[in-house]
C-alpha cells in the first residue's frame, strides 16, 4: 500500500500554496518582488521588543512565562484587547476574546467548529488563499458570497443542497487580494443575509488599522452589536491579529465571539496546543501598551506612501485595457488583464525577462477562475522600488498584451 492511500480524504484537497512556493525563488539578486504580502522589516518595533522580552525574562515575571498557561490566553493582553475592540465599536469582555497563533490559526479553528463535509462556506470570489485553505480540509463546497443584496436566502440555501451553508467568511477592509473595502449598506445587507440564513459571519480584521485615507466604518460585529445590544446575542466572529502592525512572527492573533464560540473554541485550542506561547503574549502585551497608538500612525504614513508610489506608478506605465483597484488600506493592488490574458504566464515571463515577482491571481478563486488577474502588494518595497517595478511590469505587459 503506498504511503498517500493511507492519509484522509482531506489530505487529497490540500496543496502547496503558490504563493509559499514563489518565495522560495525569490532570493536571487536584482529580483523586485510585489509577490508576499508582508510587512516591511525595517517597520518592527524592534527596540519595544527587546525591552519587552527582557522584562519578561526578569525573575518577577519568568516563572510565569516559560510555565504553561491557561488556553483562553494571557489575562493582561486579553484586558488590552478589550479596550481595543471597544475603541473599535465593539463592547466585550475578557471572556468573549481568545489569543490564537495568528489569525490563521483562528480560521483553521473556525472550520473545525462550523464545517461538516458538504457544508456550504460563503466566501467572496476572489478571497484570502489562506481561508480557503484553513477552511478545506473540513471538506465543505464554497459558494460565492454577493455583496450587492443580488441573491437572496433562499437561493444560497438551495445551492447547499445536502449540506448547509455555515457561515459568510469575509475581510471588509482592504481584502486580501483585492485591497477593496466592503462599504457600510453592504456590511448591514449582510447581516440581514446572515440572519435570514440563520449562519455565522466571519470577520477577518488582519488589515483593518492600516487606513490610509478616508474614514474607517465600522467592523460588522459593531453594526451587529448596535442592532442587538450585547455581544452575547451577535452572530459575528471578529479575528484580530497583530501580524501586520506589530509582527507577524511572534503568530499573536485573537477571536472576539459570543461566550459559546469562545468555549467551544477553547476546547479546540486545548486539543490543538494548549495555549499560544506565553512568552510571546507577554512581550506582545507590553509592546501593544506602550506604543500600538504611536506605531500606527507611523505605519499609516509609510505605507500609505508606497501604496500612492504604486498607484501614480500604474497609471504612468500600464497599457490601456489594465484596471486596477484603489485601496484605501492594506496591503495591496489587484490588477485585471483584458479577457484571455495569463497571469501565471505572465509571472514566468516577467521573472525570466525583467526580474519582477507578484502572485497570479487564480489561486484567490476558489473555483480556478481569474487567470487574467494579478495581486501586487506594496507593502515591503520603498517608493523608488515600486516605480521602477511597475516600469518593468509596464514593459511585460506592452510585450504580452499590448
Ligand atoms: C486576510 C488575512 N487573514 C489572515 C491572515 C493570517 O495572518 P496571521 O496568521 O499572521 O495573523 C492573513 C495573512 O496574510 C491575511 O492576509
Amino acid at each position: 500500500m503506498s504511503t498517500q492511500a493511507l492519509f484522509a480524504t482531506r489530505a487529497s484537497r490540500m496543496k502547496a500554496s503558490e504563493i509559499r512556493e514563489l518565495l522560495k525563488l525569490l532570493d536571487q539578486p536584482g529580483i523586485i518582488s510585489f509577490a508576499g504580502g508582508i510587512p516591511d522589516p525595517a517597520l518592527f518595533p524592534k527596540e519595544e521588543f527587546a525591552q519587552a522580552f527582557q522584562t519578561a525574562m526578569t525573575a518577577d515575571h519568568s516563572d510565569r512565562a516559560l510555565q504553561y498557561s491557561v488556553s483562553e490566553g494571557y489575562g493582561p493582553l486579553r484586558e488590552w484587547l478589550v479596550d481595543h475592540m471597544r475603541g473599535n465599536g465593539i463592547d466585550c469582555g475578557a471572556e468573549n476574546i481568545l489569543i490564537t497563533s495568528g489569525s490563521q490559526q483562528a480560521l483553521d479553528y473556525l472550520g473545525k467548529l462550523y464545517l461538516s463535509p458538504g457544508d456550504t462556506a460563503l466566501v467572496g470570489w476572489p478571497t484570502y488563499l489562506g481561508a480557503i485553505n484553513a477552511f478545506d480540509a473540513y471538506e465543505p463546497r464554497f459558494d460565492r458570497l454577493h455583496l450587492n443584496g443580488n441573491q437572496g436566502a433562499a437561493e444560497y440555501a438551495a445551492a447547499a443542497g445536502e449540506g448547509r451553508v455555515k457561515f459568510a467568511y469575509l475581510s471588509p477592509d482592504f481584502a486580501n487580494p483585492t485591497g477593496e473595502t466592503v462599504d457600510l449598506r453592504a456590511r448591514e445587507g449582510l447581516l440581514d443575509l446572515a440572519d435570514a440564513l440563520d449562519i455565522a459571519v466571519i470577520e477577518d480584521g488582519a488589515y483593518q488599522a492600516l487606513r490610509y485615507e478616508g474614514d474607517a466604518i465600522p467592523p460588522i460585529l459593531a453594526l451587529e452589536q448596535k442592532r442587538k445590544g450585547s455581544i452575547e446575542a451577535c452572530r459575528t466572529i471578529y479575528c484580530g491579529s497583530f501580524s501586520k502592525t506589530l509582527s507577524p512572527g511572534l503568530r499573536v492573533g485573537w477571536i472576539v465571539a459570543a461566550q459559546p464560540v469562545i468555549q467551544q473554541l477553547v476546547l479546540i485550542k486545548q486539543a490543538a496546543d494548549l495555549h499560544s506561547p506565553t512568552l510571546n503574549q507577554m512581550a506582545t502585551e507590553q509592546v501593544a501598551r506602550t506604543c500600538f497608538d504611536s506605531h500606527i500612525p507611523m505605519l499609516r504614513r509609510t505605507y500609505g506612501a508606497r501604496r500612492n508610489a504604486m498607484l501614480q506608478a500604474l497609471e504612468d506605465h500600464m497599457p490601456d485595457g489594465v484596471e486596477w483597484t484603489r485601496p484605501e488600506g492594506g496591503m495591496f493592488i489587484w490588477l485585471t488583464l483584458p479577457e484571455g490574458a495569463d497571469g501565471a504566464a505572465l509571472l514566468a515571463r516577467s521573472l525570466e525577462t525583467v526580474k519582477l515577482a507578484f502572485v497570479p491571481g487564480r489561486a484567490f478563486f476558489p473555483d480556478g477562475s481569474g487567470a487574467n488577474t494579478v495581486r501586487l502588494s506594496f507593502s515591503n518595497s520603498d517608493e523608488a522600488t515600486i516605480r521602477e517595478g511597475i516600469a518593468r511590469l509596464g514593459q511585460v505587459l506592452k510585450t504580452q498584451i499590448g
